[in-house]
C-alpha cells in the first residue's frame, strides 16, 4: 500500500491548495501590471485584444500543480508542454538533462509571447536552466519561472526564479505530481518515503526519467 510507504507528510493537501491560490493571485497581479496597456500580438489569428500568457509546464512532475494553478489564473492562455529527461539514479543528483523533442510542443518562435515556465521542483537548477535557454532562443516578450518546490540547498536557493510555492528540506520528496521511479505522483500530499522503500526499489544503474 502506498500509505505505508510514507515516512512523513511535509506539506498537506490543504496547505498546498491555500498556497497555490496565493501564488496564482500573485502571478495574475504581476501579469496584469506587466502587460497593462499592451495588446497581444501573438494570439491565434491575432483576433483577441486581451494580453495572454503562454504556460510551459515541464513534464511529468508539474502536471498536478499546473492543473490546479491554471484554474486559478483568470488570464487568456495557451499551454505548451516540454519534456525533459534526466539521466540519473532515482535519488541521485541530475547528471545530464535533455529535451525530449517527441514530447515537446513548442512552436518555432515565441516572439511577442509572455511565457511562464512551470516545474515541480528546483533541485540542481539544470532542468530549468536548460528549458530557459531553449525558450530564450525563441525570442519571447517575457520569460518567467514558477516552481512548486525549491530545495534548501545552495544550487537551488541561488538560482533565480520568479515564483516559489514552498521551500523544502534537501530530502527526496514525492506526491502531488512528484515521483520516485515514476510512482507516487498521485499522493495528494507532499511526503517523504521510508528509507526501506527507497532502498528496495533503487535501480542498479543510471536510467532515463521524464
Ligand atoms: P534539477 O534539474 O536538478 O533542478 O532537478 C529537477 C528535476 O529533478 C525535477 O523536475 C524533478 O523531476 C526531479 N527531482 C529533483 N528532486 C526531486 C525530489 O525530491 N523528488 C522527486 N523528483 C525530484
Ligand atoms: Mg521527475
Amino acid at each position: 500500500m502506498m500509505d505505508s510507504d510514507i515516512e512523513r507528510v511535509l506539506i498537506s493537501r490543504e496547505a498546498i491548495a491555500r498556497r497555490v491560490e496565493e501564488v496564482a493571485r500573485q502571478i495574475t497581479g504581476d501579469f496584469n501590471n506587466h502587460t497593462s496597456g499592451q495588446v497581444s500580438g501573438a494570439g491565434a489569428g491575432g483576433t483577441c485584444e486581451s494580453p495572454e500568457i503562454t504556460l510551459v509546464p515541464i513534464l511529468t512532475g508539474s502536471i498536478i500543480f499546473v492543473a490546479d494553478l491554471i484554474r486559478r489564473l483568470p488570464i487568456r492562455m495557451q499551454i505548451r508542454l516540454v519534456s525533459v529527461s534526466s539521466y540519473r539514479g532515482a535519488v541521485t543528483r541530475a547528471k545530464q538533462a535533455l529535451i525530449r523533442e517527441e514530447l515537446t510542443m513548442l512552436p518555432q518562435s515565441l516572439t511577442g509571447e509572455h511565457v511562464l515556465v512551470i516545474d515541480d521542483i528546483l533541485d540542481s537548477g539544470q532542468t530549468l536552466a536548460m528549458v530557459q535557454r531553449l525558450l530564450r532562443q525563441k525570442n519571447p516578450a517575457s520569460l518567467r519561472t514558477c516552481v512548486l518546490l525549491r530545495k534548501r540547498r545552495p544550487e537551488a536557493m541561488n538560482f533565480s526564479v520568479d515564483y516559489v510555492c514552498f521551500d523544502v528540506p534537501d530530502e527526496f520528496v514525492v506526491g502531488y505530481g512528484l515521483d520516485y521511479n515514476d510512482y507516487y505522483r498521485n499522493l495528494p500530499d507532499i511526503v517523504t518515503l521510508r528509507p526501506q522503500v527507497i532502498h528496495a526499489h533503487a535501480p542498479a544503474g543510471p536510467e532515463i526519467q521524464p
